[in-house]
C-alpha cells in the first residue's frame, strides 16, 4: 500500500495571521466543519494563547470537530503550552504544536537569546507539551536558514523528549524545491532518530513557490505532512495551498505514489467560504478554484474538449465540488425546504432561531431575486445577522437618490448597540453618500484600505453583489464582506460588518512576534 501523505491545514492560524482575515468564532467553527467535511487530517484552530478570543475558538472547534485531530499552536513556554492543552480537552483527536526559533538572526535579533538557551526552551517545552498530549508537533521557526549543525542538534533533543511531528518551516519563503527537499533529506539522515517522528513541511509563498517547495520537501526530502491553507490565504504572498498540492499529488499518483485522506468534491465549497467569510478574493486564473480554472474560451480548445475531454483537461471540474449554478429555490419554497437545501450545502446552522433569521432573509431575498443559487444561499448564512454572534451595528433602511450631473445624495438608518441611528450625507456616489451617512454617526475614524465588487453569481446583472471593506483603525486591520442585489445596500453592510469587527476589539499576540 502507498505511503499517506497527511493534510494539515491552518487556514485558522496562519491564514487568519494576513493582515484583515480575523474571523470570529462562528466563522472559525463553520469553516472547521467544511474543513471536517473536505476530510483534512490536521485543523491547525488557531494560537489559544494568543488571545481569550482564540482560545475560545480553538475550544469551540476542539469540543465539535469529530473527524479530523484538532492542533493549537503554542510559543515554546509553559503558559502557552498550557492554555493549548487547556483549549483542545474536548477534542477526540488533539495536537500541541510548539516553535521557537532556530535561526542565527532570528535568535540573536528577535528572541535575543543563545543558541544554548534556545536548545534548552526547545527541549524543556516539548517534554512539557508531551506530559499534556500524545501528539505533539514541533517547529524550528525560520528553520530553512538555521545553521545545519545547530538545527540537527535541536531536532536530534527534541524528538528524545517525545515530539511525533518535525515541521520545517521556511518562514520567509527563501527556499528554491530542489534545496529545500534536499535540506529535509539531509535533516532525515543526519539526525540519528529521524525515523521516530513523522517530518513536515511547512512553505510560505514569497517568491510563488510555496507549493513547489512543499512537493519537493515531500518527492526528494521525504515529508508525509504537508502544512497548507484554502486558497493559500496567508500572511504577505500566503501559504501553501491546500487545492493545488492536493490536486497535484492526486492527478500525479503516477510521480508521487501517495495516498490521500481528502474528498476532493468539497474543496470548491471550503474555496467560496474561506473567500466569503474572510473577503479575499480568489484570482479568476488561480489553480483548481479560480473561476476560469475550468473554462476554455479558444475556439481550439473548445472544440477539443467537446469531442474527448481529456484533450485539454487534465482533472474533472466536479472531481473539485464545481457544479453548473443550479436554480435551488424560489419565492414560493417553504422552510423545510430552505432547511433541507443547507444540510445539502453541508450549512450547520446552530438553532433554530439561526434558521429562522437565515429563512427571514432568504424570503426577503427572494422577492427581490427571482432566481436563487446555491452561492446566494451561502452568502445568505455568511451574513454576520444570521448568526448567533451578537452585532453591534445593524443597517436598517437605506435609500438614496442619484441623476446624472446631480451629486447623489443618501439616507441610512442603522441600529448601534440597540439604540436607532438616522444619517444622512452627500457623496461623489451613493456608495460614498451612504457610508458619509454611516459614518457621519459612527465616528470610527478608520482609514479604508479596499473596496471591491463581486458579482457572486456570474453571468447576469441579475446577480447579487458582493462587497468587500477593509478597514484600519488603531494597529488592527478588519475585513467586512455584505451581500445583496442592490450594490449600494451591500456596501452599506459590509461597512457596518467592518465596524463591528472593529468594536469586538480582539487583541492578540503575533505568532512571528
Ligand atoms: O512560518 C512559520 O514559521 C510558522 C511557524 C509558527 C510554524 O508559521
Ligand atoms: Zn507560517
Amino acid at each position: 500500500m502507498a505511503d499517506k501523505l497527511i493534510i494539515f491545514d491552518t487556514t485558522l492560524r496562519d491564514g487568519e495571521q494576513s493582515p484583515g482575515a480575523s474571523m470570529t468564532k462562528d466563522e472559525k467553527l463553520r469553516i472547521a466543519r467544511q474543513l471536517e467535511r473536505l476530510r483534512v487530517d490536521v485543523i491547525e484552530a488557531g494560537f489559544a494563547a494568543s488571545s481569550n478570543g482564540d482560545f475560545e475558538a480553538v475550544k469551540a472547534i476542539a469540543d465539535t470537530i469529530k473527524g479530523s485531530t484538532v492542533c493549537s499552536l503554542a510559543r515554546a513556554n509553559d503558559r502557552d503550552i498550557g492554555r493549548a492543552a487547556e483549549a483542545l480537552k474536548g477534542a477526540a483527536s488533539s495536537r500541541i504544536h510548539t516553535f521557537i526559533a532556530t535561526s542565527p538572526l532570528h535568535m540573536e535579533k528577535k528572541l535575543r537569546m543563545t543558541p544554548e538557551q534556545v536548545f534548552e526552551q526547545a527541549k524543556l517545552a516539548v517534554k512539557f507539551a508531551r506530559n499534556l498530549c500524545g501528539d505533539v508537533e514541533f517547529s524550528p521557526e525560520d528553520g530553512y536558514r538555521s545553521e545545519l549543525d545547530f538545527l540537527c542538534r535541536v531536532l536530534e533533543a527534541v524528538i528524545d523528549e517525545g515530539a511525533t511531528t518535525i515541521n520545517i518551516p521556511d518562514t520567509v519563503g527563501y527556499a528554491v524545491p530542489e534545496l529545500y527537499g534536499n535540506f529535509i533529506k539531509t535533516l532525515r539522515e543526519r539526525i540519528p532518530n529521524s525515523d521516530k517522528a513523522v517530518w513536515s513541511v511547512h512553505c510560505h509563498n514569497d517568491l510563488g513557490m510555496a507549493v513547489a517547495n512543499s512537493l519537493a520537501g515531500v518527492q526528494i526530502g521525504g515529508a508525509r505532512q504537508v502544512e497548507c491553507t484554502i486558497n493559500g490565504l496567508g500572511e504577505r504572498a500566503g501559504n501553501c495551498s491546500l487545492e493545488e498540492v492536493v490536486m497535484a499529488v492526486r492527478t500525479r499518483r503516477d510521480y508521487f505514489g501517495l495516498e490521500l485522506g481528502i474528498d476532493t468534491s468539497q474543496i470548491v465549497p471550503a474555496s467560496r467560504l474561506v473567500s466569503q467569510t474572510t473577503g479575499f478574493v480568489v484570482q479568476p486564473n488561480k489553480a483548481v478554484v479560480g473561476a476560469n480554472a475550468f473554462a476554455h474560451a479558444s475556439g481550439i480548445h473548445q472544440d477539443g474538449v467537446l469531442k474527448a475531454r481529456d484533450t485539454y483537461e487534465i482533472m474533472r471540474a466536479e472531481d473539485v465540488g464545481w457544479s453548473a449554478n443550479k436554480i435551488v429555490l424560489g419565492k414560493l419554497s417553504g422552510r423545510n425546504a430552505f432547511k433541507q437545501r443547507l444540510q445539502e450545502l453541508g450549512i450547520e446552522l446552530d438553532s433554530e432561531a439561526e434558521v429562522n433569521a437565515a429563512f427571514a432573509k432568504f424570503k426577503d431575498l427572494a422577492d427581490r431575486k427571482s432566481e436563487i443559487f446555491d452561492e446566494d444561499i451561502i452568502a445568505l448564512v455568511g451574513d454576520e445577522s444570521v448568526t448567533s454572534e451578537q452585532e453591534h451595528y445593524r443597517l436598517l433602511a437605506l435609500s438614496q437618490r442619484s441623476e446624472m450631473g446631480e451629486r447623489p445624495h443618501a439616507r441610512v438608518a442603522f441600529a448601534a448597540g440597540g439604540q436607532e441611528f438616522h444619517g444622512e450625507s452627500d457623496g461623489n456616489g451613493p456608495v460614498d453618500a451612504s457610508l458619509k451617512a454611516i459614518e457621519a454617526h459612527v465616528q470610527s475614524g478608520a482609514e479604508m484600505l479596499l473596496y471591491s465588487v463581486n458579482a457572486i453569481t456570474s453571468g447576469s446583472t441579475e446577480s447579487q453583489g458582493e462587497v468587500t471593506i477593509r478597514l484600519q483603525h488603531g494597529g488592527r486591520v478588519v475585513n467586512g464582506v455584505g451581500a445583496d442585489p442592490d450594490i449600494v445596500v451591500a456596501s452599506a453592510k459590509a461597512y457596518l460588518a467592518a465596524l463591528n469587527k472593529l468594536h469586538s476589539k480582539g487583541e492578540r499576540v503575533a505568532a512571528q512576534g
